[in-house]
């Protein structure tokens, strides 16, 4: 196959264009708000609010794991598509909190659908996994060996939570989104893309218990090292920067500029990240989805969630060109650029799908009015 080095990365010249077909997310039912943690340990609403934007998360319940909640996303993700589990040849689950080792949690989710013919497995990039992932997804798809993928960002982060660590704590929910992959002819669908890792910056963010460095033990679980590990300062900075150069590398690729971009979809770690990007990028904060008011960060969720209920709200409009940014522990960071197409009527939206939306007339009132006074 002829191929062009471009960056790092190889780009096979014969890749057909590949679009996501269907979308899908699932939050658990229960809400943990600023109110509850203050209750809970020394924090305050206002603390949570101003640094990071976050007003309340989705809590699982304790007998909710990880492949729970990404096969409610799963199947809503099929449902949009007008597809079934048996048309999937693939599953792919980015996640850093699978239910066990082993089996993955795309072979659990695998079961739990009846995807027969599907392979599976799970892709760790942190934060970053879904869209590396979808980028998995699009090479296999786009080469035309497989025809159709599923690609799921799921998390259930407060499993990997330390309570009494409050400068890390009151940062992350759990959630699933999913998007069905697929070549629609006629459709650019996914236009570039940038991927990117640092592994020497790995120690800023990072679950150092329960692996082969530091297998289970009664002093590893005492000492707390099955905990997320955060030093936020360093992770807010790096964080910016590498948003800010994969989206400009995707731009770059695609021969556009941001003005080109009508809808962003940043992973929802913190608010004020959000505006230094947006500040950064020249683009007005009107154009960015958030939900981390309502989510908190749930690492390889945040941005399949968000593209569901910003498609689903009418926040992307058909033909839209949609940016989306991610960052998390590796370090791993990229960009996806993509041109976004409704569903076929043939994949209409059930009136049960759309009752799932937790999108509020106010809250769409302001993504499209002042999204930039909010923090
Ligand atoms: N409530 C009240 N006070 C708090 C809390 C809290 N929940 N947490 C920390 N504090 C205190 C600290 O103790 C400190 O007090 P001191 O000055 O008396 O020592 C003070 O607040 C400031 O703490 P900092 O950690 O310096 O606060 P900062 O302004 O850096 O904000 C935050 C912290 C929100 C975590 C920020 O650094 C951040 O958002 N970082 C990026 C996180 C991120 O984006 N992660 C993405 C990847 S996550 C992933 O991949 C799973």
């Amino acid at each position: 196959m002829k191929t062009k080095i471009v960056a790092n990365e190889i780009v096979p010249k014969t890749l057909r264009s590949v679009s996501i077909v269907g979308t899908g997310s699932y939050l658990p039912k229960r809400i943990l708000t600023n109110a509850d943690l203050a209750k809970m340990m020394d924090t305050t609403d206002e603390w949570i609010t101003t640094r990071t934007g976050i007003k309340e998360r989705h809590i699982a319940a304790p007998d909710q794991a990880t492949s729970d909640l990404a096969t409610e996303a799963a199947r809503r993700a099929l449902r949009q598509a007008g597809l079934t589990a048996e048309d999937l040849d693939m599953i792919i689950v980015a996640t850093v909190t699978p239910d066990m080792y082993f089996p993955s949690t795309a072979c659990s989710v695998q079961k739990a659908i009846g995807a027969k013919k599907a392979v599976c497995f799970d892709l760790e990039a942190a934060c970053s996994g879904f869209l590396f992932a979808l980028e998995t997804a699009r090479q296999y798809v786009g080469s035309g060996a497989i025809t159709t993928a599923l690609v799921i960002g799921a998390d259930k982060l407060t499993a990997i939570t330390d309570w009494e660590d409050r400068a890390t704590c009151v940062l992350f929910g759990d959630g699933a989104g999913a998007a069905v992959v697929r070549s629609r002819p006629g459709v650019r669908g996914i236009i570039a893309t940038a991927m990117a890792s640092d592994g020497n910056l790995g120690h800023l963010l990072y679950l150092p218990g329960g692996g082969s460095r530091n297998p289970a033990t009664a002093q590893t679980v005492k000492d707390r090292l099955h905990f997320l590990k955060m030093a936020g300062k360093e992770v807010f900075k790096y964080a910016v920067g590498s948003m800010l150069s994969a989206s400009k590398e995707v731009l770059k690729k695609a021969n556009m500029t941001i003005d080109d971009v009508d809808c962003v979809i940043p992973h929802q770690a913190n608010m004020r990240i959000i505006r230094a990007i947006g500040e950064r990028l020249g683009s007005p904060l009107e154009k960015y989805y958030i939900n981390l008011d309502r989510t908190g960060n749930m690492s390889a969720a945040s941005i399949p969630v968000a593209l569901d209920e910003a498609a689903r709200a009418g926040f992307i409009k058909h033909g839209a060109i949609v940016l989306m940014m991610a960052f998390g522990g590796g370090f791993t960071w990229g960009a996806t650029l993509m041109e976004w197409r409704k569903p076929e009527p043939s994949q209409k939206i059930s009136s049960k799908d759309a009752s799932r939306v937790r999108v509020s007339n106010a809250q769409k009132r302001r993504f499209s009015t002042n999204a930039s006074n909010l923090w």
